[in-house]
């Protein structure tokens, strides 16, 4: 039986093609399960999970509740905003005393790069990273190839474009990873400002006029655009980065042929995309959420087990 080369998920960058090709076949069939009038399955009976988010989830965590809940695990839930971290307990002994309670997984987001690879060295128990600060949000790569191969097939050669705040993605980083481990091209596109320094040297095409690059592709991944940076001024203002980098249904609808457009959420409606895209029948939003929770349960299913009882 296939089994991951890793013991832990904490990026794309740690797993090889067949891990992905086996995650994304496991969804496959989880997503056939969840489709059923009974979609729960005992796989994960007896395992339980800790959801740790130090940072605001909507879609990442209830995701992952759903898709434990579907394999019948057992859950707790943490949320630093309401816990003893704001009295100053330090990473490792949170997660230690919330593993003393029996913890087999933990599933964790931390606005801190490397903080999901820090606990997978320090603590006994398997570690699915949800988002490390701008690093790498690998669950989020996994549904978005899941969702591209269900809307164009196998993703050899194929044109992906990621649009937007390139800089400080982790989806970004990891949906890059993730489509050249699969074989699709990859171009980035966007201000200057927001684009890496030297990102060229990973093998990814870089272009400024967004009209070019959607013409380029078969798939456009837009990306949010943080506005809680916008402390600092990486584009003059909101307005002129809609206006250049914005998708909005006039320019989708000048496109040569018909692309699949994707987002990972949360959405600024009116800035990186329109509303009429955002809902339009070439978007992909809502199926990308639908996936994530089929991907989130083989992720889970298959790191389970590593599980040495
Ligand atoms: N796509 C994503 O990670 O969304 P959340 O921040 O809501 O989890």
């Amino acid at each position: 039986m296939s089994e991951l080369s890793v013991d832990n998920l904490v990026g794309i960058k740690n797993l090889t093609k067949q891990d992905i090709e086996l995650i994304l076949e496991t969804a496959q069939e989880f997503k056939e399960v969840i489709n059923r009038p009974i979609k729960k399955v005992p796989s994960l009976r007896d395992i339980t999970i800790a959801n740790l988010f130090f940072e605001n989830s909507t879609r990442t965590k209830l995701s992952f509740e759903l898709a434990e809940k579907r394999l019948s695990a057992d859950v707790i839930n943490f949320s630093a905003a309401s816990s003893s971290v704001k009295k100053g307990e330090t990473l490792i002994d949170t997660v230690n005393n919330i593993l003393s309670m029996k913890v087999d997984m933990v599933v964790m987001r931390h606005p801190y790069p490397g903080a999901a690879k820090f606990l997978s060295e320090h603590v006994d128990a398997k570690i699915v990273n949800a988002g490390d600060g701008a690093h790498e949000h690998p669950t989020q790569a996994l549904l978005d190839s899941f969702s591209m191969i269900e809307q164009i097939g196998n993703l050899e050669n194929k044109k992906v474009v990621i649009v937007g705040d390139i800089k400080h993605s982790r989806v970004a980083l990891s949906n890059i990873l993730c489509l050249q481990k699969l074989g699709a091209q990859v171009m980035v596109c966007g201000p200057t400002t927001l684009i890496p320094k030297h990102i060229e040297k990973w093998g990814v095409l870089v272009e400024h006029d967004l009209k070019k690059a959607l013409e380029w592709c078969d798939v456009a991944n837009m990306l949010r655009i943080q506005l809680e940076r916008q402390d600092v001024n990486y584009f003059p203002s909101l307005r002129e980065y809609t206006k250049l980098y914005g998708l909005d249904l006039e320019l989708l609808n000048s496109l040569s042929k018909k692309i699949v457009v994707m987002h990972p959420g949360p959405i600024n409606r009116g800035v990186e995309i329109s509303t009429e895209v955002a809902d339009s029948d070439q978007s992909i939003i809502l199926q990308q959420v639908e996936n994530g929770v089929a991907v989130r349960m083989a992720v889970l299913y298959l790191l389970s087990q590593k599980i040495k009882h």
